[in-house]
């Protein structure tokens, strides 16, 4: 068995922050999304897998990933020229494939409870692909699907405008070599991609079995900035253990599940749990409240932050509170100490201010 993770596409919902790090390195909880799906992979036993990158994004993941041997992994970088869809994704990486069973993970998704159980139920009932599928609200946006009364997946389409079923496809699948010929079959959708929905629906009419296993648990898909925070908050809130290794002065006050990193100090400050605060940032005369993660090298001096995300470098000085906020890297947020009541910016393309 080998996993596929996909690990291109543009995450324009997310720009700005997506001009220069790519979606799956958005970290959550201080860590990046793409190590927890890396860390799932591997605790369903697979470790050769292969990571589809684009010409934009690509060296960054593969400086974040390296050669995989952190998570005892072994790594095969596939570079899909253009964002022409999932299945196209998958044709780029037949070499890679041969003949194996394959896990197919989009790479910006977090799923609760990992993908073990999944990979499991695959390899026991000797089906010929099994979707994960979640309920949700409105699946307009996703791919969706309706079932037979054994969990057997009849019809898939992709974004339907009128969908039959509230279940939606989160992006976690499992193949055998028999997909590669259904990709042959299809032809690139209206968006003009090839789809691994229309290639899903291509395997069940030609008569393949197609199961699905529905998940219970939450699925985070970190696409805007509203769902990374509450990525961001469910992580903190599941996964946060109380862990200090930064110097806390005892002026300070440190109270629940709190992460703080080598080399930061926290002097005359209230932390409240779940946070995650990475390492050598300085925090002074502030109160950081619950759901924030604040990366490494970051200064909030006189300030108030709580349920945001804060990434590297950024300095954060005598705002009395900022809330719901995603900061991206080196940026500097300040109020000005003269007095004079003017707003002053000076903010990168696709920012967004809300005073
Ligand atoms: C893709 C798939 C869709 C799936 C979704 C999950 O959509 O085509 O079936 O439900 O990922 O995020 P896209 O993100 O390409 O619009």
């Amino acid at each position: 068995m080998k996993a596929l993770i996909l690990a291109g596409g543009k995450g324009t919902r997310l720009k700005p922050l997506t001009n220069t790090l790519s979606k799956q390195l958005i970290p959550v909880a201080n860590k990046p999304i793409l190590y927890y799906v890396l860390e799932q992979v591997v605790e369903a036993e697979i470790r050769d897998i292969g990571i589809i990158i684009s010409p934009e994004t690509g060296q960054g993941i593969k400086e974040a990933v390296g050669d995989g041997s952190r998570w005892n992994a072994q790594i095969t970088y596939i570079l899909q020229s253009e964002p022409l869809g999932l299945a196209h994704a998958v044709k780029t990486a037949r070499d890679f494939l041969g003949d194996s069973s394959f896990l197919m993970f989009l790479g910006d998704n977090l799923i609760q409870g990992g993908v073990r159980s999944f990979v499991k139920e695959f390899t026991t009932n000797k089906v010929d692909a099994l979707v994960l599928l979640k309920e949700v609200p409105d699946p307009r946006l996703f791919g969706v699907a309706e079932l037979n009364e054994k969990g057997e997946i009849t019809r898939i389409v992709e974004k339907p405008r009128e969908p039959k079923t509230n279940l939606a496809v989160p992006g976690v699948y499992l193949f055998t070599r028999d997909v590669h010929q259904a990709i042959d079959r299809i032809k690139p959708s209206w968006r003009g991609e090839l789809e691994i929905t229309d290639t899903i629906q291509q395997l069940i009419d030609s008569g393949k079995k197609v199961r699905s296993h529905i998940l219970t648990g939450w699925w985070l898909d970190t696409g805007k900035k509203d769902d990374l925070l509450e990525a961001n908050r469910i992580v903190l809130d599941e996964f946060m253990k109380r862990d200090l290794r930064g110097e806390i002065d005892a002026a300070s006050q440190v109270a629940g599940r709190v992460e703080v990193g080598k080399g930061t100090s926290i002097e005359k400050s209230t932390v409240r749990g779940p946070v995650s605060i990475g390492d050598n940032c300085h925090i002074r005369d502030s109160y950081i409240g619950p759901f924030t993660s604040i990366a490494a090298g970051t200064t909030i001096e006189r300030s108030g932050v709580e349920h945001s995300v804060v990434l590297e470098n950024c300095s954060i000085r005598n705002i009395e509170r900022l809330s719901d906020c995603v900061i991206g890297r080196c940026a500097v947020v300040t109020r000005r100490g003269d007095g004079f009541k003017a707003t002053t910016l000076f903010v990168g393309d696709d920012a967004r201010v809300e005073l």
